[in-house]
């Protein structure tokens, strides 16, 4: 029997803290009866714009949806390519390949993990119509300079600065920094036409009503989802410090506890820890003994993009991006939540210490 359980997220904790505002918003939806787009959309998205340092945010359905809106919204079609990272969630290039376009695959930087900007600029060509970097882990990706226009995958950095490129998508899943009751995303830019065009295919293209000038689709935000972000947005900034915080107390600890194994992950100003992420050997005998102390932890990802079965026809193989394998194989990801307590993290980094005989 483990002494102590140390979950990957709390979501009880962070729920019951707000339960009583959480309420009342969902009452205020239900009793105002506009339950598409309208005020609580509107409010939801200027308040997002202003927490982003944004010009514009688009509230849409997933975080999956705001990639894929904002590459039609660019026009992505078949013959076109984007250079993405193969180290991602896979609707990172799930979205190009169901827009008839070829997800090109990048190498990442070893130490922060994410796509290696001259290796994205070697991958590019005449075909290519995007730059897609994810920031993994809360970590913003280092840009290459390049007039080829870049949508991040901001899914995992919402609260790390304004958008670098022509826009960022984010998702709002329940266990992202900031997470909706259910699914929920967003594209922000800083640029009025491209925000104008979101917003137009966000809802089929119709403008007005029933006459379309584009084929879009539906991608809202459900005003029941804004209006429940509009109450955690408030905490975000507070929430992503205490990510911070408690990063930085992991790797004071594993500084001081004389395991050579765990290589602790790079830090940077703006790094919101979505994920704490360690890579060491022998990962998965790892994984099992802390599941044993009843600590959870999560591998974020173990099949690169570049080697799943349904992006076999594109020809990459085992070796075709060896810092992508090679996190593949060693990342795991502790829990690093806002109600993470400092005897937790202790008990965490004690375990993982004695895993290597520490
Ligand atoms: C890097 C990355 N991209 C895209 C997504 C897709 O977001 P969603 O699950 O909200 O569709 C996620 C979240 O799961 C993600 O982590």
């Amino acid at each position: 029997m483990a002494s102590r359980t140390v979950p990957l997220v709390d979501l009880g904790k962070q729920h019951a803290a707000l339960r009583p505002e959480i309420d009342a918003a969902i009452a205020g939806v239900i009793d105002s009866g506009r339950f598409i787009l309208g005020p609580e959309v509107a409010t939801f998205e200027e308040e997002l714009a202003q927490a982003c340092d944004a010009k514009f945010t688009v509230g849409v359905s997933s975080g999956t949806d705001a990639l894929l809106l904002a590459l039609m919204a660019l026009g992505v079609g078949p013959g076109d390519e984007v250079v993405t990272s193969a180290f991602t969630f896979f609707a990172t290039a799930g979205v190009i390949a169901r827009l008839g376009a070829k997800p090109v695959f990048a190498d990442i930087e070893e130490e922060s993990f994410n796509l290696d900007p001259s290796a994205a600029l070697a991958a590019s060509g005449s075909q290519t119509t995007a730059l897609m970097p994810v920031n993994l882990y809360g970590r913003l990706a280092s840009l290459p300079k390049t007039d080829i226009p870049i949508i991040e995958d901001a899914a995992q950095s919402v609260g790390c600065g304004t958008p670098r490129g022509l826009a960022a998508g984010y998702s709002f899943f329940p266990t992202k920094n900031v997470g909706a009751l259910g699914d929920a995303g967003a594209v922000a830019t800083n640029d009025a036409d491209f925000a104008d065009k979101l917003k137009l295919l966000r809802t089929h293209g119709g403008r007005p009503k029933y006459f379309h000038e584009a084929v879009g689709g539906n991608f809202r935000i459900d005003a029941l989802q804004a209006a429940v972000l509009r109450i955690k947005l408030r905490m975000l900034e507070d929430w992503n410090q205490a990510r911070r915080a408690n990063a930085a107390r992991y790797s004071e600890l594993f500084a001081g506890s004389g395991v050579e194994e765990v290589k602790t992950p790079q830090d940077s100003p703006e790094h919101i820890y979505h994920q704490y992420t360690i890579c060491v050997p022998k990962r998965d005998e790892l994984r099992t003994h802390l599941k044993e102390q009843g600590i959870a932890t999560e591998i974020y990802y173990p099949q690169p993009l570049h080697l799943q079965e349904c992006f076999s026809d594109l020809g990459y193989k085992a070796g075709s991006l060896p810092n992508t394998e090679k996190a593949a194989e060693q990342a795991l990801s502790l829990p690093v939540h806002q109600h993470l307590d400092a005897d937790d993290q202790e008990y965490v980094t004690k375990q993982v210490a004695a895993f290597y005989g520490k």
